[in-house]
């Protein structure tokens, strides 16, 4: 079984896999429009993470891991559980340059309308948020620059992390 993370799955991963090779999938475009009120905010003041947006001819690329089966049940388990702010679990097809993966990746996608949903804002406000959100699991920025240093050393040039990158640094650093 595989599973293709986009987010903090490809920096982060959490659980033991037996492969892990880096792809794309098509058809998805990766948007800081999930709001985070267990990980990188809280409920009072959420923080911003990925999701992905349907969208004809965009590509995320990320990382597909293939766990054993003996695994699957627990690594599953632990992953509902990471993932339990909005995001379901979808399936999708993964390619890299040369072909298919996997025609069945699992996938942790929060779509429009789920509890968490915070949808598009102006870039400027996002950065905003995310340069100050706090959470349980640290700092919203550290996310942020975790995903943009993570794609960067996949090669991985991705326009709406990076315009956030620029946004929050001249907030932080004007
Ligand atoms: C993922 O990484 O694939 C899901 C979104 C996240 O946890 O950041």
């Amino acid at each position: 079984m595989w599973i293709f993370g986009y987010g903090s799955l490809i920096w982060k991963v959490g659980f033991p896999y037996e492969e892990r090779r880096v792809g794309f999938i098509d058809g998805w475009a990766r948007r800081f429009w999930q709001d985070s009120t267990d990980h990188r905010g809280v409920p009072e003041a959420p923080g911003r993470v990925v999701t992905l947006v349907a969208e004809a001819g965009a590509r995320t690329w990320g990382t597909a891991y293939r766990i054993a089966a003996p695994d699957r049940d627990r690594i599953l388990e632990r992953l509902d559980h990471r993932e339990s702010g909005g995001y379901e679990r979808h399936v999708v097809t993964v390619r890299d340059l040369d072909g298919p993966i996997t025609d069945e990746a699992l996938i942790y996608i929060g779509t429009a309308g789920n509890p968490n949903w915070g949808g598009p804002l102006p870039m400027d406000e996002i950065a905003r948020v995310i340069a100050r959100a706090e959470g349980p699991s640290g700092a919203n920025i550290d996310y942020l620059m975790n995903l943009h240093a993570s794609l960067t050393a996949l090669d991985v040039q991705d326009e709406h992390v990076d315009e956030l990158v620029e946004l929050v640094r001249r907030l932080r650093y004007p």
